[in-house]
């Protein structure tokens, strides 16, 4: 954990609201900042980038702009998707995401310091970092976007849309169906990005952990607000049979404060092709990734298992969010 002295407080750094035709030089620190309007034109966007890629690989819309990926904790998928977003669009990368244990972090320099410094140097910063709230205080403390890729158990916006999409590509609609998140769903951020993401719609939803796991009182509080159904269970079987997606997350260890609960709970689910047998026909399965246990690999051969189709929509869509935020979508 990175515990220095903060210069910006959390009130200091204001979330605009996107809008279709506000994107340029706006951060990206919360799915709250979208609209149903502002997703379907990423959407839209995205599926250009689609088509682009899969017609020529890449283009120069992004020549001369530069991208820094500063990533304080573990990343496979984030980090190499920014990277490849940039560089299929034309850019190039400052990529610190081997830990920041090579950087002057490791000497005692101060996220403020870092983001002020690193900004010199690009048109764009890509932040994943422990502390929740850290992406708000980084984008304060930059003129350049900041896009938050990860704070903690707090949020990642960019991973949320890239699931909505997918579930957009994969049934076809997003209104009328019934979503069922399963696993980690306390320290889970993915969960609780996505969760607000889907109060936008028509969504029925479960909530599917152990007890200690359970879905935070703040986020379930927003999903009865907005009037949703939902139910909360223990139990993957009271879900299985009416799922339309079932989103299955990792028992995220690395937040535990207690090992010995972690283990109690890693075992808790596992989604098997015996088990997907009582599954809708047209259900999805989704997974931001990585997986340890949770989801068995014999199920990765179900035409349902959606979550390798899921990682290269993150492609695109994080293309689309770079050139938006750079002013060229
Ligand atoms: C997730 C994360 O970092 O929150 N990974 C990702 O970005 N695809 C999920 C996880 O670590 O379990």
């Amino acid at each position: 954990m990175i515990n220095r002295p903060r210069i910006f407080t959390l009130d200091d750094a204001p979330q605009a609201v996107l809008n279709q035709h506000g994107f340029a030089g706006q951060d990206i620190l919360s799915v709250n900042q979208f609209t149903p309007d502002s997703l379907a034109y990423i959407f839209d966007v995205a599926e250009e980038m689609r088509a682009m890629v899969e017609r020529k690989g890449g283009d120069d819309l992004l020549r001369g702009r530069v991208l820094t990926c500063l990533f304080y904790e573990p990343s496979t998928r984030t980090s190499s998707s920014f990277i490849a977003a940039m560089e299929r669009l034309g850019g190039s990368v400052i990529p610190i995401t081997q830990g920041v244990q090579f950087s002057s972090v490791s000497k005692g320099e101060t996220l403020h310091d870092t983001i002020r410094t690193l900004e010199q140097y690009s048109d764009v910063i890509v932040l994943r970092h422990p502390e929740t709230g850290s992406a708000r205080i980084a984008a304060a403390a930059a003129e350049i976007p900041v896009i938050n890729a990860g704070d903690g158990t707090g949020e990642h916006p960019t991973q949320a849309l890239l699931d909505l999409f997918t579930i957009k590509e994969e049934l076809g609609r997003l209104d009328g169906i019934h979503v069922a998140m399963v696993g980690d769903l306390r320290y889970g951020r993915t969960v609780h990005s996505l969760t607000q993401l889907l109060l936008n719609y028509d969504v029925r939803f479960s909530f599917v952990s152990p007890e200690i796991l359970r879905l935070p009182l703040d986020y379930m509080n927003q999903v009865r607000d907005a009037g949703k159904e939902v139910r909360e269970t223990y139990n993957v079987a009271d879900i299985i049979e009416s799922a339309d997606v079932l989103y299955v997350t990792r028992v995220q260890k690395e937040r535990f404060t207690d090992l010995s609960q972690y283990e109690q709970v890693k075992d808790f689910y596992r989604i098997t092709p015996e088990l997907m047998e009582r599954a809708k026909a047209t259900a999805v399965i989704m997974h931001p990734l990585p997986r340890v246990s949770e989801i068995d690999v014999r199920v990765d051969s179900d035409p349902r298992a959606a979550y390798f189709r899921q990682v290269k929509n993150g492609m695109y869509i994080r293309m689309a969010l770079l050139a938006a935020v750079l002013g060229k979508a």
